[in-house]
């Protein structure tokens, strides 16, 4: 999600990165037309990539992810999986669970998605591990929650991804006041300070799309 803040990387190497990305086909491509027109959140292109790039290079049998929306990101995860993998998703929205059911039926991957409608501090819980990579995307004060919920389910080995943790520069520069920034800025700000320093994983911050929290469950 690009959040109207700013850019965290300079425009002109933004701009050389996105020439540089990987062709998405069409159906990818009217996912991307719709949440624009819907003023719905997915994930940036470069982000969904790299979650494609992690589901192989760990050879992920089972991911979870926390925020479907219109299913953009498990298109691109499902896909890099063997056809008995499975891509776990929660969304407290019917109407975007039904949106990317849809779209994982048209791509041809509504075995490897398993869909779960509810708040995702409840459904977490009610999950069976193991997963190879957890991807968190949706309220981000809930991050540190998500995360202490996530990590008995992982893997030593596996990897987690949070979306959205610089904020289009905001948690770096702390431009915007008022409340409404000022809370999952602060948020984020104690998020990233809890995820770098955990004591399970080995972790750090990457300038990804609108900023990636990365890290490997080491114990
Ligand atoms: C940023 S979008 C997810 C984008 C998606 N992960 C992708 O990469 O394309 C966040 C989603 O989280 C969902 N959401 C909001 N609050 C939630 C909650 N408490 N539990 C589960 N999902 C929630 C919203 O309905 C929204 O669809």
């Amino acid at each position: 999600m690009k959040a109207q803040v700013g850019l965290i990387i300079h425009q002109e190497q933004e701009a050389y990165l996105e020439q540089l990305l990987p062709e998405r086909d069409l159906l990818l491509r009217e996912m991307e037309r719709f949440a624009d027109e819907h003023h719905i959140p997915i994930a940036d292109p470069e982000v969904a990539t790299f979650l494609e790039i992690t589901v192989r290079a760990l050879q992920a049998q089972r991911v979870l992810e926390v925020g479907t929306a219109i299913g953009y990101a498990d298109i691109f995860m499902a896909r890099a999986m063997a056809p008995q993998g499975r891509v776990v998703t929660i969304d407290i929205s019917a109407e975007m669970i039904g949106r990317a059911k849809a779209y994982a039926k048209r791509a041809g991957l509504e075995d490897r998605v398993e869909f779960h409608e509810g708040p995702a501090l409840t459904v977490i819980p009610t999950l069976e591990g193991p997963f190879d990579l957890v991807y968190l995307d949706a309220v981000k004060g809930e991050y540190r929650d998500y995360l202490d919920l996530a990590l008995p389910l992982m893997r030593t080995g596996g990897v987690v991804v949070c979306d959205n943790v610089l904020w289009r520069g905001q948690v770096a520069s702390g431009r915007l006041s008022g409340e409404q920034c000022r809370q999952p800025t602060e948020a984020l700000r104690g998020f990233n300070d809890y995820f770098v320093h955990h004591p399970q994983l080995l972790a750090q911050i990457l300038p990804v799309g609108d900023g990636l929290a990365y890290g490997v469950k080491v114990k």
